[in-house]
């Protein structure tokens, strides 16, 4: 039993025990946190030990002499003179591009800088761009030529193409023919660009015929302008001699071939895609779109790499379209799509699953006047599945977007697509100043006519396909 003074003391004892215990938790607390934060933003950044490896994951592969962008990010030179302007860039979310909202779902290959990464750009900015020990720069990675994906069995050209000094962005319709000894398989077909500061994008088919049908695939011109020499499709097809020798059309397979900058055609796992290549055909490149130029002429040399496979796909991927020329006559825009000047319009299209789908890859298209894009599936039990959101819409990088693992959409399901389109002087990519009625024009894929489109690929549903991983060992990214 303790006395009263005894007792006191005793819970005196007790409180300083406790006070000093609370303090080195503190302190410990304290020094913890001092360590995470030099651990997350080192006292000097410097460009070879910190700097460097962010650019050389997420920069260089656009930044680089040859690459897509007009200026590098390689050397220490480089990086210094946009210091400021990459520190901005991070910070805006407007580099690297990757206009999918990575909250609402992931992708194979997205490219997003953490918080800290924007801190060192920033801070290294901000405190004049030191270079730090040379021996620190680790190694530029390796961009290999000519494919992004391995050593392809066949490339064929794509008619070389002259673009003259300052001119303005243009939108190609490009024909590729090919014949073979036999009818073949592809399991992926590549665009290579010739000159990468030009080339904008591609979105390529393949026409297949039969082989009685055509005399001549190489025949007919290779190259039709779609803001000049054309406004309709089929004429523009004539021009380019698509149609069978009886006036009639071959089989059309969509978008077997695509490029973006900093994005390389997507391979799927052994057993799933891949492409039956008739004897004779052609890959039609709708919409090469080819950036402006500067002072010189610029001619491009691109290529199509095909990789074969030696048997027919076991799981031919399937796509479908809802929205702008649609697969579906009920997958049309909702309300419709003329845009009046200076209004802010949503549209949406809706789609009913007709069987149960494995989605591997999904394409949201709009043009100029695109501000935003959503699109999910509600299911018969009333979950809904997330597929893609893009908050700040951009024409310039409309990739197509491989989810990670296969996504199931069951049988019953309501895809929708939704956008919103601004054609008012606010956005500052307008076609038109004063803004102009704008509308979707059948048949025409200039950039001022709008467009709005969501492209789904997806094979047939297999018990456990949700678990199947889309990414395969590819190279850098
Ligand atoms: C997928 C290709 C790609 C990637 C990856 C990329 N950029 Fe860019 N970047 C471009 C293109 C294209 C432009 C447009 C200007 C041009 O053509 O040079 C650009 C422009 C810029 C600009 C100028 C912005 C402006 O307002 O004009 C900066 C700064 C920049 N990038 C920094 C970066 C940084 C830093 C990274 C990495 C964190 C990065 N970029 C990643 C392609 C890319």
């Amino acid at each position: 039993m303790l006395n009263f003074k005894a007792r006191l003391k005793w819970v005196g004892m007790k409180q300083l025990v406790y006070s000093i215990g609370a303090l080195i938790l503190y302190f410990s607390f304290l020094v913890f946190q001092g360590c995470n934060h030099s651990d997350s933003i080192p006292a000097t950044v410097t460009f070879t030990e910190h700097v460097a490896p962010i650019l050389y994951s997420n920069c260089t592969i656009c930044h680089r002499p040859g690459g897509s962008a007009h200026f590098a990010l390689v050397t220490y030179d480089d990086a210094r003179k946009s210091a400021v302007s990459s520190a901005f860039a991070v910070r805006e979310q407007i580099m690297p591009p990757w206009p999918a909202d990575p909250h609402y779902t992931e992708f194979i290959g997205q490219r997003i800088l953490s918080e800290r990464d924007k801190k060192i750009l920033q801070k290294w900015a901000e405190e004049g761009a030191p270079e730090g020990p040379k021996d620190k720069l680790p190694p530029l990675p390796k961009y290999p030529m000519g494919s992004l994906v391995g050593t392809p069995d066949m490339s064929i050209p794509v008619q070389p193409y002259l673009l003259k000094a300052n001119s303005n962005d243009q939108f190609l319709l490009v024909k590729v023919p090919f014949e073979f000894p036999s009818d073949t398989f592809a399991s992926l077909i590549e665009f290579m660009p010739g000159n990468r500061n030009v080339v904008h994008h591609v979105n390529g088919d393949l026409v297949k015929y039969e082989y009685e049908k055509k005399a001549n695939v190489f025949a007919n011109l290779r190259i039709v302008n779609m803001e000049e020499d054309t406004a309709s499709l089929l004429h523009a097809f004539q021009k380019l001699g698509i149609p069978n020798d009886d006036g009639s059309y071959p089989m059309l397979r969509k978008s077997v071939v695509n490029y973006l900058p900093g994005a390389y055609g997507q391979r799927y796992p052994e057993g799933i895609g891949g492409y039956k290549l008739t004897r004779k055909g052609l890959f039609l490149l709708n919409d090469v779109h080819y950036g402006f130029t500067n002072k010189d002429d610029v001619l491009d040399s691109s290529y199509i790499n095909i990789f074969f496979s030696k048997g027919p796909p076991k799981r031919p991927v399937e796509e479908f379209q809802i929205g702008t020329l649609s697969s579906f006559g009920t997958a049309e825009v909702q309300p419709d799509m003329i845009i009046l000047p200076n209004t802010v319009k949503p549209v949406y299209c809706k789609y009913l699953i007709p069987e149960d789908i494995s989605v591997l890859t999904v394409n949201p298209h709009m043009h100029l006047l695109g501000k935003s894009f959503k699109a999910y599936a509600l299911t018969p039990a009333g979950d809904t599945i997330r597929l893609v959101s893009i908050p700040r819409w951009d024409f310039n990088w409309q990739y197509f977007y491989t989810f990670r693992k296969m996504v199931k959409i069951p049988k019953g399901s309501t895809m929708i697509a939704e956008g919103i389109y601004d054609n008012t002087r606010q956005n500052l990519n307008n076609p038109f100043s004063p803004p102009q009625l704008v509308q979707e024009i059948k048949g025409s894929m200039r950039a001022r006519d709008e467009m709005f489109q969501f492209i789904v690929t997806y094979v047939p549903y297999q018990e456990g396909d949700e678990n199947i991983s889309l990414e395969t060992s590819g190279p850098s990214r």
